[in-house]
């Protein structure tokens, strides 16, 4: 088991107790592999931009390929999976994003139409819901929000939940978490396959902008033939699964942040009366004017980033900082660990926003805010998470005066790869009478 106790229960107090004792680069044991752990900006950039033959992400996340299926993403050779990669770049430009923006609000606004006046919901489910919306609505398609409708926060919680630490082992021991993981995969990938034969049959009406579905549908090999379905599933699913609960898990502790700092909300209410004046849907343009909220969000990334470990493995033997780590161990660096570095970010643990305005811009050093990755792998689903996550706060900001309805900490829930606040995080609600903004109370319900 090695270390495999505490660090599954809290990877990142085991990392950051062991980094004060061992220093910047340690090694330890995890069920029985040798693992050897960096921290810092040079060891960021050293992992980010080593050679894909000696610092393999593709040997690392084999434990995905029953999500993404046989051949697709890491499961592929890494040349072939930049290609597939490149397939969904068309989806994620700032012009298919800002057709998005509209979108993204319709939902978001659709989805809190049911709150009532006042109440009080649980945050990180609510954040769930919308993301689950807006990511089935923008990357799978309407038809997969229509017929999958309500059971898709469950499919995608089954799917998610199924990876973690034991993964790392096998895939396919016989975990109850791993079967659930597989029967969301096949009955997504089911109705998945029945909308994709049906778009290749005939082109769907008009219903707005195109989702990353039709992106693919239209991508041809360099040969000039249409992806296989089965990459085109795998893809989207891949898709969902890195961009939906990162994303959810990002708006849920910007959420935290914010309820917990209220003294920034007439802040961030002024910038959205300031910027949606006169305009009644968000638009890309206008999101760009919200960057208190930008600032904010990033601030969450920093805090508390989704993606606690990133992890590959050493196929030849690796030199970093005079240390030698041979072929064979898993190498982690922790996004979580080093965004609270004293000498990267001043006064780490504190939540300041300011941090990233002009003249103090933190988040500009390189190597230093890594909750998106960095190199070559680095998450190309940035633009679209920041654009979700902005939009949500600004529909809720603008609606609703807000409060945690437990003050006080909320602690990480550990018991996935992607650690959101610990449920219950209760949040109480009440609707703004319009017009909304600073005057109208920084949200004590
Ligand atoms: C808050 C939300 C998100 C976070 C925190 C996040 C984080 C990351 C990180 C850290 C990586 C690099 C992993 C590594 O180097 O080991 C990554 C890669 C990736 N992400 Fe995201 N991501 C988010 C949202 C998204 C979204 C919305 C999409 C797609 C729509 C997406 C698609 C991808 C893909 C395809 C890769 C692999 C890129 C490659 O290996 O070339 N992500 N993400």
């Amino acid at each position: 088991m090695g270390h495999a106790v505490p660090f599954s229960r809290d990877p990142v107090a085991f990392l950051t107790g062991a980094r004060e004792r061992a220093g910047d680069a340690f090694s330890f044991t995890l069920l029985g592999r040798p693992t050897a752990f960096l921290c810092g900006r040079a060891a960021h950039e050293a992992v980010f931009r080593a050679d894909e033959q000696v610092l393999s992400p593709r040997a690392a996340y084999r434990f995905m390929t029953p999500v993404f299926g046989p051949g697709v993403a890491y499961d592929a050779e890494p040349a072939e999976m930049e290609r597939q990669i490149g397939h969904l770049l068309p989806a994620l430009t700032s012009r298919a994003l800002a057709a998005h923006a509209c979108v993204m609000e319709e939902v978001a606004e659709a989805h809190v139409r049911g709150w009532g006046e006042s109440g009080e919901r649980d945050l990180m489910e609510t954040m769930n819901e919308l993301t689950v919306s807006i990511s089935t609505r923008c990357l799978l398609g309407v038809e997969v929000s229509r017929r999958l409708g309500p059971e898709l926060p469950g499919l995608f919680r089954d799917l998610e939940s199924g990876v973690r630490l034991a993964g790392l082992l096998s895939p396919s021991v016989p975990l109850p978490a791993f079967r659930r993981r597989d029967r969301a995969r096949a009955a997504l990938g089911r109705v998945l396959g029945e909308v994709i034969s049906a778009r290749r049959a005939a082109r769907p009406a008009d219903e707005g902008p195109q989702d990353m579905l039709a992106t693919l549908l239209s991508a041809r090999s360099s040969t000039g033939e249409a992806l296989a379905d089965e990459t085109v599933i795998g893809l989207l699913i891949g898709m969902i699964f890195a961009g939906q609960h990162t994303s959810a898990v990002l708006a849920a502790w910007t959420g935290v942040l914010l309820l917990n700092h209220p003294e920034h909300i007439p802040a961030l209410l002024c910038e959205q009366e300031r910027a949606m004046e006169g305009h009644k849907a968000v638009t890309a343009a206008l999101l760009r004017r919200m960057e208190h909220l930008e600032h904010c969000v990033r601030e969450a990334e920093r805090l508390h980033p989704p993606l606690v470990l990133l992890i590959r493995r050493a196929l030849r033997d690796f030199d970093h900082a005079g240390r030698r780590i041979p072929a064979g161990t898993l190498v982690m660096i922790s996004p979580a660990v080093s965004h609270r570095l004293p000498d990267v970010f001043r006064d780490p643990d504190r939540f300041d926003p300011g941090r990233y305005a002009p003249g103090r811009e933190e988040h500009t050093v390189p190597y230093a805010l890594i909750g998106f990755g960095g190199g070559k792998h680095r998450c190309v689903g940035l633009a679209f998470a920041y654009q979700q996550v902005k939009i949500i706060w600004s529909v809720l900001l603008r609606g609703f005066e807000l409060r945690l309805g437990r003050p006080g900490p909320c602690v990480p829930d550990y018991s996935t790869f992607v650690p959101g606040p610990r449920t219950p995080c209760p949040i109480r609600y009440r609707r703004r009478t319009p017009p909304h903004g600073p005057g109208s109370g920084a949200g004590q319900p």
